[in-house]
């Protein structure tokens, strides 16, 4: 079983946004079963809060349902329970360490930097664009997967 968390700000927008888009891509290649994939915060602010509507409804024109997400936020013993850890953007990153204090075994990473352009993926908080953070997401997740499924042996 391979483990993912997907880690942003407040857990409403781009981290469901990727659990999500990853999800659909494993089940595309009839690999559900062999992942565990969520999504967390760094902050507190939208604990129990469910999916922004800009995320919910990007996913929803593409037949993805983000139905059941509750935003909950990133616990030091997380860092155990997980083999990759993303942040969406540097200061994810920053706030990652915070809390899990280390990262001896290189797990966290900008989901990005897997892909060939490493990059902060777009904050819809303040622009309300959805589709340029879905595209950068789905980049991601496609890079993060195409990694997954080589240094796993799958292909
Ligand atoms: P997210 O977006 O980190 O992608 O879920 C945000 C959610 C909440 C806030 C900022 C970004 N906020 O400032 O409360």
């Amino acid at each position: 079983m391979i483990k993912i968390l997907f880690v942003c700000l407040g857990n409403i927008c781009r981290s469901p946004m990727a659990e999500f888009v990853m999800k659909d891509l494993v089940e595309k290649k009839h690999l559900t079963t062999e992942f565990y994939i969520t999504s967390a915060a760094t902050s507190s602010e939208e604990i129990g809060n469910p999916v922004h509507h800009g995320t919910r409804n990007k996913l929803k024109e593409l037949g993805i349902s983000t139905a059941g997400k509750l935003a909950v936020q990133l616990k030091k013993k997380d860092y155990g329970n997980y083999d990759y850890i993303l942040g969406m953007e540097q200061r994810n990153i920053t706030g990652i360490m915070r809390i899990v204090g280390s990262d001896q075994k290189g797990k966290v990473k900008r989901l990005l930097d897997y892909g060939l352009n490493p990059r902060d993926i777009a904050d819809p908080w303040y622009t309300g664009d959805f589709d340029v953070t879905y595209n950068d997401v789905k980049e991601g997740c496609e890079a993060l997967l195409d990694f997954i499924l080589k240094s796993e042996g799958y292909n």
